[in-house]
């Protein structure tokens, strides 16, 4: 299978072909997303969150996604992998941001970068874009900045609200992004930014009528993730309480001595152990 590119993408929106997105963290993450046939894997950085144990994205560091976009890199090697940008890493110079992206691309091995912002950032993607590197925006409710927002609300619910999603998505769709990701935004302004842009949208809570689809991997796999439980997301396995029962039957069974058994254990030839041990 070959990866998808970003025109391919953009085609897939102009023939109607749903894209999907996971999130992968791993090795093994990555590899099982690439054969289940994901579209593009976003390294996120809700690594954070759900495999650093932070509370929030905001203490995650370049090195952090560098790291880990290298193993998901490994572990998918047919796949589009699009990184996060952390937090600050795309807010000072545009010379830092470019020396930032380059890291990413260079040392993580991604084939393209997401920032979180509408216009105050879009001569960061627009530098970006312009130095080859392909730029996914992120706009609705934008962790990084949850300490500014004020909690995991759902964005453009008023009028002027929507009006300024509408004029961000457009704008970075200008200044040169591939793909917007919309989170936790109405589905009617989702479907309404959809149909304004050439570019596809890649709704988080943003209901059906996105471009294509997003989740977190350990949300959508009930994996281990400590967040409570949101309506946006579906789970569609149980993969925490499958390795608890298991961990839990491991300590028992080394516990009570039932565990390694005769098959699971190496004995020498007979003539060996005479050789050796007399
Ligand atoms: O970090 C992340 O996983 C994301 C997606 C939820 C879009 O930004
Ligand atoms: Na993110």
């Amino acid at each position: 299978r070959k990866p998808a590119t970003t025109s391919k993408l953009k085609k897939m929106k102009q023939d109607g072909t749903p894209i999907t997105v996971m999130t992968a963290y791993d090795y093994p993450s990555a590899m099982l997303s690439e054969e289940a046939g994901v579209d593009v894997i976003l390294v996120g950085d809700s690594l954070g969150n759900v495999v650093l144990g932070y509370d929030s994205t905001i203490p995650v560091t370049i090195e952090d996604m560098i790291y880990h976009t290298r193993s998901v890199v490994r572990g998918a090697p047919s796949t589009f992998v699009v990184t996060d940008m952390p937090f600050m890493t795309y807010h000072g110079s545009l010379d830092l941001t470019l020396r930032n992206a380059a890291r990413i691309m260079q040392e993580g091995l991604a084939k393209a970068v997401k920032l979180e912002g509408g216009q105050e950032i879009c001569a960061a993607v627009e530098a970006c874009t312009q130095a080859g590197i392909p730029v996914m925006g992120h706009i609705g409710l934008t962790p990084q900045s949850i300490h500014q927002i004020g909690g995991f609300k759902i964005q453009g619910k008023n009028s002027e609200q929507a009006q300024k999603l509408l004029d961000d998505a457009l704008a970075l769709e200008k200044a040169g992004a591939f793909a917007i990701v919309l989170e936790l935004v109405t589905e009617q302004l989702a479907q309404h930014i959809s149909e304004a842009l050439s570019i596809p949208t890649i709704g988080i809570g943003a209901g059906p009528q996105c471009d294509g689809q997003v989740l977190v991997f350990h949300d959508a796999l009930g994996y281990g993730s400590n967040i409570a439980p949101k309506r946006f997301v579906k789970t569609y396995a149980d993969i925490g309480a499958q390795i608890r029962e298991g961990l839990k039957q491991y300590v028992d069974e080394v516990k009570g001595r039932s565990f390694p058994l005769p098959e699971h254990s190496f004995r020498m030839e007979e003539d060996v152990a005479d050789f050796l041990y007399g």
